[in-house]
């Protein structure tokens, strides 16, 4: 396999190559579309969940590095007090490790021989957990954690009603643990279900009593095992859309939540008191028939219908790939030529096609950062 470390330490060389110029302008001079985080929103995200969690006492969090796919990001989220990371993806499991961080559990099942060969060779020095919802799987990475040498942690996934993957039973479950205790390379940590399907549901108490039964279902299967004689020490759940609930609920033990360090529109109607730090720098290339037309379309900025201007109430009257259009018949002071900065409807897919962040500090540039491993594939890690 090549150096990550070498694969990370281009990655931050090329964007600054590629946008450095950037640094020291105003966000409003950028050339556009461009990706912005502004820091000290991303700092006071960051914050606010750590205090809140301090002093519900309950739950840590280990926050999903999907949402942004950034070390730096990261390195601010573990001195906060993270309880280590989740990540989606072996690759970005790969690259956190380069970048110094321990304690990475893969939330999702990995079945591609190479995958299997990259996370047990990163557990030989680190602790690595993965989620397995099935026994043959756990088979096929005990067979990869004793060829590396080394011992795998392992999740048991509990579909708690996303309809996903994970078992559908607390019987499924007590038996695939059963199996996976028996085999060499493998730690059995505890069981994971993260409660995505709740975020499709916008009302608060139709939400709540959603994540109630998806998390009275998750922690039975981890009373099951226990009955069973099986220690369950881990039970991680919990999205952004939930977060509170499920960090308070009796029995979890960590959240996964990820988004509320960007922050989104799709999110920001349920959940309060996070900043949205990530928008796409846009500008204003038409006001014809009654609109305000930017140079950001739907190939810029991730789930468009909600999409908006910040500052200004505009709904969106369509998003082509390189024409994000705002019904502005009520009238606008927006020009051509205007900046303009959209907030994302959905920010951890905006985050994956760009590669580099703009990170601006009082409204200049003050450092570009890598969005890495960028896309699904592997980056040249495999
Ligand atoms: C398994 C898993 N855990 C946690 C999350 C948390 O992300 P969010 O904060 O966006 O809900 C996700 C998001 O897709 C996920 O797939």
């Amino acid at each position: 396999m090549p150096d990550p470390a070498q694969i990370l330490r281009e990655a931050y060389e090329q964007v600054r190559r590629d946008y450095g110029a950037a640094i020291g302008q105003r966000r409003a001079d950028l050339v556009t579309p461009a990706l912005v985080l502004d820091l000290g929103a991303v700092q006071r995200n960051i914050d606010h969940m750590a205090s809140e969690l301090k002093q519900m006492g309950a739950a840590v969090i280990r926050p999903h590095y999907k949402a942004h796919k950034n070390p730096d990001i990261a390195r601010r989220q573990v001195a906060a007090g993270a309880g280590g990371l989740s990540m989606a993806t072996v690759w970005e499991a790969v690259v956190l490790a380069a970048a110094g961080f321990d304690d990475l559990f893969v939330v999702n099942t990995v079945a591609h021989p190479a995958k299997l060969r990259a996370l047990a060779g990163l557990a030989r020095d680190h602790r690595v957990l993965v989620a397995v919802d099935e026994a043959g799987n756990a088979a096929d990475l005990s067979a990869a954690a004793v060829a590396a040498g080394s011992t795998l942690g392992i999740m048991i996934e509990v579909d708690t009603g996303m309809d996903r993957c994970g078992v559908d039973s607390a019987a499924d479950g007590l038996a695939l643990a059963r199996q996976v205790t028996g085999l060499p390379g493998l730690r059995l940590e505890g069981i994971t279900g993260y409660e995505g399907h709740c975020s499709l549901t916008r009302d608060n108490d139709l939400r709540h009593e959603r994540q109630r039964l998806a998390m009275t279902f998750f922690t039975g299967v981890a009373a099951l095992l226990e009955a069973d004689g099986i220690p369950c020490p881990i039970r991680s759940a919990g999205g952004i859309a939930t977060w509170n609930w499920t960090a308070a609920f009796p029995g979890i033990t960590e959240i996964q939540a990820g988004t509320y360090v960007v922050m989104d529109n799709f999110h920001g109607v349920m959940v309060p008191g996070f900043e949205h730090s990530l928008t796409v720098q846009a500008t204003v290339i038409s006001r014809q028939s009654g609109k305000v037309i930017v140079d950001a379309g739907s190939k810029s900025v991730a789930d468009p219908a909600d999409v908006t201007i910040a500052g200004h109430d505009l709904p969106v009257f369509r998003f082509d790939e390189e024409h994000g259009m705002f019904d502005a018949a009520g009238g606008s002071p927006l020009r051509v030529g205007d900046p303009v900065a959209l907030v994302p409807g959905y920010s951890p897919s905006t985050v994956n096609w760009y590669d580099a962040y703009h990170v601006v500090q009082d409204g200049v540039v003050a450092d570009i950062w890598p969005v890495i491993p960028r896309g699904p594939g592997h980056h040249g890690l495999a």
